[in-house]
């Protein structure tokens, strides 16, 4: 594999861990995974500047916040911090700290690190006006009526000038194993660790469950109106916060330099398991606002302030069972079931064995014991097997899927053994999610928080349920008026006109994306045709070759999703498509880029009419484009397709090309 290849496949493995931890609150992988990666992305990135793109996860800070909540952005942006796996890592901080300050004198304030979700709450004329979650950092969700609800969040405080503090909103241990086992009972999935308990029930749309759930607010920021320190010294702060009545953590100390810090960190790491919530480490900061000033950030942290972290713990425990849980993805998940353990004060009762190959590897059997390791926000692991158990019995994934009773497959070359029916509950929501969204049948509204209303209340149990919602079902849901229930409808209605390929593309088939949704729709011109074609026959069209033929194959074979598509003919979505003349037509040999917002045409109708015309339309502005279609707001493309010369016309001038010819 090329550097390039490597870099850009790391670049989407991070994306990915950053979508899940960041928006979906659901990290399949530990901190130190987390950080190993982009580490191993930063020195490829060292080694080969030429490759940096400012996309990278290395030069940004997070993920997307998700639909649901309003949008508010942050004063100044809630960073991240640099992590600290050994004492070594943290003397080298130190180090950097002081060239940095030229000799002059500094000192450093170290406080737990809890293991919660930040959160930013605003004042105004001594009350609380609004809190925010970190979201992207740049863009976090309102939260502040969820927010309210927590006892050691102060609603009124002496200061009347706008100000703002950021802290951190914990679950205690206590009330998350409550929680857990009421949910476990309730039938409910059990949340991995308190960290995610914690951002569930901050982000629930029901304030009354947030008040059920006694969450804690710890802060450890005071700043002004602009994003600005209140005071010139960070323990200043803390002790000014305290006395306001916001709660802070008085486990902090002063630390003359790196040798202290580490014996904070090593007497509280002893200490961690008697504490009523979680940590997973120290932060360590330098005191003085002026030096902090004076140090900086990198584009995704302070150089300030570092995370000293703790490592995983372990514990030995003999698996009960193992059992299967259908994710969204349709990927089925072993999931060891295990005699309850405490493992750094939380009690442990099921570890993820990730998949077959997994399985293997550790080569565990039921009945074996193991040793499972936690590393606070990741849902536990098993590590490997210390002991073979009398009678042990071997783990057999099931050939139909648990919760559906479809069929599951697994591809060559995958590790994932999949549930194939886009109807199965587990895998609804997804599908729903990808048939509505932009750039497939583009229903605006119908966001994830709509979606699981909807599945949950029972009124979608198939994408195709979606051409019979009425407008008073949308307008009695949390969060939808009348005219935004109308909103969604319309726009329902509206998909039944998008073209042939996209109905095919939302179907959410593996492998079939945009591009070889339409080199079939092309080849076939007819949905019912490319369904009932033949691995052999599929492969006639442009580019598809016998992965993409079987996949395609085996979707068609379950008949939950023949129903679907008879269905969604049914309810008048498109199934005919007319090839474009490629070749030949007005626009044949003609590569155009489009940027901008045009003003009457969406960029996809523009496409869809160069297409027709015989043009192709490209990504990106090179020296083989022919036009650049540009409208509002342009950047980037418009001003490299200037240094190239490439002439740039707007939407009125396409139509006039379009009509001339
Ligand atoms: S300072 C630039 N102090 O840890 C600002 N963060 O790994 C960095 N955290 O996003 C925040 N306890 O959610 C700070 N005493 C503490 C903290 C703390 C927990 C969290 C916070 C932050 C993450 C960084």
């Amino acid at each position: 594999m090329s550097v390039r290849d490597r870099i850009e496949k790391l670049r989407e493995k991070i994306r990915h861990h950053e979508h899940l931890y960041y928006v979906l609150d659901a990290p399949e992988i530990s901190d130190a995974e987390y950080d190993a990666l982009i580490r191993e992305l930063q020195q490829l990135e060292l080694e080969h500047p030429e490759l940096i793109t400012p996309d990278s996860p290395t030069v940004r800070v997070g993920g997307k916040p998700r639909e649901g909540f309003q949008k508010v952005a942050h004063s100044t942006p809630m960073l991240s911090l640099d992590n600290a796996l050994t004492p070594e890592e943290l003397r080298a901080f130190d180090a950097r700290v002081r060239d940095l300050l030229n000799g002059s004198d500094y000192r450093y304030v170290a406080e737990l690190k809890m293991d919660g979700l930040s959160m930013s709450a605003r004042y105004r004329n001594g009350a609380f006006e609004q809190a925010v979650t970190r979201g992207d950092g740049s863009i976090g969700e309102d939260v502040t009526e969820n927010a309210r609800t927590i006892r050691s969040l102060p609603l009124r405080v002496d200061r009347k000038p706008a100000f703002e503090t950021r802290g951190e909103v914990v679950f205690n241990r206590k009330g998350f194993e409550r929680l857990n086992a009421e949910r476990e009972t309730a039938g409910l999935a059990r949340f991995a660790n308190p960290r995610n308990a914690a951002a569930g029930s901050l982000r629930v749309l029901e304030p009354g469950i947030t008040a059920s759930r006694r969450l804690d607010y710890f802060t450890y920021f005071a700043l002004d109106e602009n994003g600005r320190y209140l005071f010139d010294s960070h323990w200043e702060s803390l002790e000014w916060l305290a006395a306001q009545g916001f709660k802070v953590n008085p486990k902090r100390r002063i630390c003359a330099n790196a040798d202290e810090a580490l014996a904070f960190c090593a007497e509280w790491e002893a200490e961690r398991d008697n504490l009523p919530y979680e940590i997973d480490g120290v932060v360590v900061k330098v005191d003085s606002i002026p030096q902090q000033r004076q140090l900086g950030f990198t584009a995704k942290a302070p150089r300030w302030a570092i995370a000293f972290k703790y490592a995983a713990q372990q514990k030995e425990t003999q698996v009960v069972d193992i059992g299967i849980q259908v994710g969204r993805t349709g990927a089925l998940t072993p999931v060891a079931h295990l005699a309850p353990v405490a493992v750094g004060g939380v009690t442990v009762s099921r570890a993820t064995l990730h998949n077959e190959d997994e399985i293997e590897r550790l080569g565990v059997h039921i009945g074996d014991t193991v040793l499972i390791e936690r590393s606070g926000d990741v849902i536990p692991k098993v590590v490997r097997v210390t002991h073979h158990g009398d009678g042990r019995k071997a783990f057999i994934m099931p050939s139909t899927c648990p919760v559906c009773g479809g069929h599951v497959v697994r591809e060559e070359g995958e590790a994932a053994t999949r549930c194939v029916n886009t109807n199965c509950p587990a895998r609804l929501k997804e599908s729903i999610g990808h048939f509505a969204s932009r750039g497939v049948l583009n229903i605006d509204g119908m966001g994830d928080v709509l979606i699981e209303q909807l599945v949950d209340k029972g009124l979608l149990k198939s994408v195709a349920d979606l051409y019979e919602l009425t407008e008073d079902q949308l307008a009695g849901l949390d969060r939808m008026g009348r005219k935004s229930a109308a909103n969604v409808i319309r726009n329902i209605d509206r998909s039944r006109t998008l073209p042939m390929p996209r109905v095919l593309g939302a179907l959410g088939i593996r492998f079939v994306g945009e591009r070889t949704a339409e080199l079939l729709a092309d080849h076939f011109c007819d949905l019912e045709k490319i369904a009932n074609a033949s691995v052999d026959e599929l492969q006639q069209a442009q580019e598809v070759g016998p992965k993409v033929a079987e996949s395609i194959r085996e979707f068609f074979d379950e008949s939950h999703n023949r129903e679907l598509l008879a269905r969604l003919k049914a309810a008048g979505l498109q199934f005919q498509h007319t090839a474009p003349k490629r070749e030949g037509g007005p626009l044949a040999g003609l590569t155009f880029v489009i940027t901008g917002t045009l003003p009457d045409l969406t960029r996809e109708a523009a496409k869809e009419k160069i297409e027709e015309a015989g043009g192709k339309v490209a990504a990106a502005v090179s020296r083989k484009t022919n036009y650049l279609l540009a409208g509002e707001d342009a950047g980037s493309k418009l001003k490299k397709a200037q240094e190239l010369s490439i002439p740039v016309i707007g939407e009125n001038e396409l139509l006039k090309l379009l009509a001339e010819t």
